[in-house]
Order: C-alpha cells, then sequence, then structure tokens
C-alpha cells in the first residue's frame, strides 16, 4: 500500500467532513486512512469526537460499490453490483460465496489494488475520510504465493523483516520480531526448510500460505487483507492459522481490522467471523453478523440441516456454477437462481440491511482527526544491501543462474577448443588451416 504524504489537521478534517456530505454518492473514492481512537471513546459511542492518542484503529465501511470490467466489443460486465458494509477494529469479516462470485475483486477494491482495466464506483472510506494508509499499516496476502523458491523459510522472513522494518529497529530486533512472527504461524519446524518450486520440492502448499502470512503481518498492520488464507491447509491447521490471526491482537495489543475471503470455513473457523459477507454473482446475499446467518437463510426457507456446517449450507444454497437436478433443486423443491433472487431480495428490504447501512452512516458522520502516523521501511542503503545479499543467495542456489551457464560455457569452449585442437603453432600451419 502506498504512503500517502498528506496528513490533515482537525481543520481538514471537519472541510473535509462537510464538503463529504456535498458530494455524490457516487463519487469514485477508493481511499485508505488511519485513525485513532482511545478504548474509552470507542466504548462511548461513535457519535463522538475522536481524539488522537493511544489506540489506532481503522474502520473501513464501503458503500454502494460496483466494480465494472470491459469485455471488449462484447461491452462490460460487472462483477460487484452495489455492495454495501463496514468493518471494525478488533473484527473479523469473512466474505464467502462460489468461485467467481468477486470475493478477490471486493477485498481488491477495497485495498486499492483493482487492475487498470476495471471501473470502479460507490464510496470507500476510512473512518469517513478520503486518505490512503501510511506504509506498514496495511496489508494484503494475496491468493497466489510469491516466494522465492530458493530460500528457506527462515531466510524468506528474516529478509523481509530486514527490508520493511524501519533502520530505528536494530538487526537482532527484527531477527527477533521474524523469529516471533515464525513461532506465531507455527513454523518453526520448517524454519530450515526450503520453499522449493517447480522441479524442485520444499515446504507444502498449506506452509506456503503460512509463510506468506508471515512475511505480511511482520509491520503488525492494522488493515489486513487475506485472499484465502487457509486454501491448501487442512481443517486443524485452518482452525489454528484463523485463530491466530484472529487473536493477533491480544499478542501485540493492537485492536486490528481484518477481512478475509474464505471458500470453505469448518464450523470452528466459522465461529471465528463477527461479521459475514455472502455474495453471489457480485451481488450481495447476507451481510451481518456470522451467529445471525442462519437464522436468516431459515427465515427465508432455507434452513440449515442439523449436523450440517452451516458455511456448506449457504454456499450450496447459492452455488449456481453447476447444474442442479431440476426435479430436485434445493429443500423445498426452489432451483438455485430463484434462491439467490429470494435471498438477495429478502436481504435488501431486511432489519440487517437497514443495520448495516445505519452503522456505515455512523461511522462516516464521526469527525475524527486524523493521524497519520508515519511508519518507514528501511532505509535504502540497507535495501541495497540486503537485496543484494539475496540476491546472491538466489543465484547461487539456483541451478540455473550460475551452474548451468558455467556448464553451457564450458561446453561451447570445449566445442570451440575442438576446432583449433593439435593445429600446431608454428607458421605454416596457420597457412594449411587457412587453405582447407
Ligand atoms: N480484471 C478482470 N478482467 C476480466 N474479468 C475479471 C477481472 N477480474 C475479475 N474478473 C472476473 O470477475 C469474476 C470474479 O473474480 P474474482 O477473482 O473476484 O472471483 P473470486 O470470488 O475471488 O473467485 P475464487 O474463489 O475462484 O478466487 C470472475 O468471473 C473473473 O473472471
Ligand atoms: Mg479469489
Amino acid at each position: 500500500m502506498n504512503t500517502l504524504p498528506h496528513q490533515p489537521n482537525a481543520s481538514d478534517s471537519e472541510s473535509n467532513c462537510s464538503s463529504k456530505k456535498m458530494e455524490s454518492s457516487l463519487h469514485i473514492r477508493t481511499s485508505l486512512e488511519v485513525d485513532t481512537i482511545t478504548s474509552t471513546e470507542r466504548k462511548r459511542g461513535s457519535a463522538f469526537c475522536i481524539q488522537t492518542e493511544a489506540e489506532e484503529g481503522v474502520h473501513l465501511t464501503w458503500e454502494d460499490l460496483w466494480v465494472t470490467v470491459s469485455n471488449g466489443k462484447n461491452g462490460s460486465r460487472s462483477i460487484l453490483q452495489g455492495v454495501t458494509g463496514y468493518s471494525k477494529p478488533g473484527q473479523l469479516l469473512a466474505i464467502m460465496g462460489p468461485s467467481g462470485c468477486g470475493k478477490s475483486t471486493l477485498l481488491d477494491a477495497l485495498a486499492g489494488r483493482l487492475g487498470s482495466n476495471t471501473r470502479q464506483t460507490g464510496e470507500i472510506l476510512i473512518n469517513g475520510h478520503k486518505q490512503a494508509l501510511a506504509y506498514g499499516t496495511s496489508a494484503y496476502v494475496t491468493q497466489d504465493d510469491t516466494l522465492l523458491t530458493t530460500l528457506t523459510v527462515g531466510e524468506s522472513v528474516h529478509y523481509s523483516a530486514q527490508l520493511q522494518l524501519p533502520d530505528s529497529m536494530s538487526k537482532s530486533e527484527k531477527r527477533e520480531r521474524a523469529d516471533i512472527t515464525i513461532r506465531e504461524m507455527g513454523l518453526q519446524d520448517a524454519i530450515n526448510t526450503r520453499i522449493g518450486g517447480w522441479g524442485a520440492k520444499g515446504i507444502s502448499g498449506g506452509q506456503k500460505r503460512r509463510v506468506t502470512i508471515c512475511i505480511e503481518i511482520l509491520t503488525h498492520p492494522r488493515l489486513l487483507f487475506l485472499d484465502e488464507p487457509t486454501s491448501g491447509l487442512d481443517s486443524a491447521a485452518s482452525y489454528y492459522v484463523m485463530s491466530r490471526i484472529a487473536s493477533l491482537d491480544q499478542r501485540d495489543g493492537i485492536e486490528r481490522t481484518i477481512i478475509i475471503s474464505i471458500h470453505q470455513p469448518s464450523s470452528e473457523v466459522f465461529q471465528l467471523f463477527h461479521n459475514l459477507c455472502l455474495l453471489s454473482s457480485g451481488k450481495t446475499v447476507y451481510f451481518g453478523p456470522a451467529a445471525a446467518a442462519t437464522e436468516f437463510f431459515a427465515s427465508n426457507g432455507f434452513p440449515c440441516p442439523t449436523l450440517q456446517n452451516p458455511s456448506d449450507h449457504f454456499l450450496k444454497t447459492i452455488n449456481k456454477d453447476f447444474e442442479q437436478d431440476p426435479e430436485q433443486g434445493l429443500a423445498g423443491g426452489v432451483a438455485t437462481d430463484e434462491a439467490i433472487s429470494i435471498l438477495v431480495k429478502s436481504y435488501k428490504s431486511s432489519d440487517i440491511s437497514q443495520q448495516v447501512r445505519r452503522e456505515v452512516a455512523e461511522i462516516c458522520r464521526r469527525d475524527s482527526n486524523i493521524m497519520e502516523k508515519k511508519r518507514s521501511h528501511a532505509g535504502f542503503l540497507t535495501q541495497c544491501s540486503v537485496l543484494t545479499r539475496r540476491s546472491f543467495v538466489n543465484m547461487y542456489r539456483d541451478l540455473g543462474y550460475y551452474w548451468l551457464r558455467l556448464a553451457v560455457y564450458v561446453a561451447l569452449a570445449i566445442g570451440l577448443a575442438t576446432i583449433f585442437y593439435d593445429v600446431g603453432l608454428g607458421h605454416r600451419s596457420i597457412q594449411v588451416t587457412e587453405k582447407e
């Protein structure tokens, strides 16, 4: 996430707030902002003027968010259609839905990472303001792991700590932070194992996910986006990873706003979610307290069968990728398309949806001072030195970089040498070679 240099004062906030009311709701505002609130103030209520000290929290809201992608000659296609929601510090929001429903797109939009071929409308605000977060205040764990395959788990996290953490921290402090994070993610046994990749087996897929998470949480970000953090993990590992992510604040005392997209949470993992956002083809099927989702489905004629994981039931009800037996349909003989439209309509007119809108409006109404606490990463010289070392280790260990090239050059040299082999060193032997 980029650092935004602007650091507004109280009057900035006031003018920002009043001008915000005049702005159209369909104005593009991909913005991230940091705000700090004391815990007592948070308890007192949201209409309070927030002071900037002690604890920092990120209240993220998005309203009527549309994301459209152009399909060349075929016009455009809406990936997200009028999604509204919020996420608060100390809460974990899970985005769920069938594959291709727009989970990653929503995360990308909220994190300001949408591609250039997409068009976004709607409001995304942090603490009701339009501002970017300082470096290190937010982190995004992508769906795919991009790690250097030649490094070990320990090296990957240590090098990353040297690069991401500021020069004000000593090397040993950075190393300690990296070690603690590795232990938090349960990777201490694999610390000396190489990541591995194509052609060289290393750590497992689930461990790679955890290394990626480790690298992203090194800076103790206050806003954490995780795109499918549990893919590749078994149910026990998923639970441990998710519970560690959810309880990070208990260890470092920072109340985080965590937004994850997830495919198949076990019922134990599901219980960790505070809020749930269920999407189907870019539309909100449900957004609200995770614990109230079962009730919402039941009240619309889709009760969760006894002993079935609620998340499995939700996904089964709204997944239309695979043809249902028309005779059978869902519970009550309803086709999936119909079930989705019933749920989408019912959600729009429900009290839960009104409550969400009220909550979003309340967060936006806050007249909060923005304190953009500048964080820094390692300085230029440290970066150069760490990157050079990392690059050298990578090249040294990667067969393709040095050793294969060396072998090719040796073979080439031998090939050339055979042409002139035993030619002789005299003037006459050179003339003979020229004639030939
Ligand atoms: N930049 C883009 N250009 C064209 N289509 C896109 C683009 N980004 C997303 N899409 C389409 O939008 C839909 C939603 O994509 P997205 O990656 O958000 O799905 P998802 O819910 O994260 O799926 P999965 O669970 O498989 O990761 C998909 O059909 C995808 O093909
Ligand atoms: Mg995705």
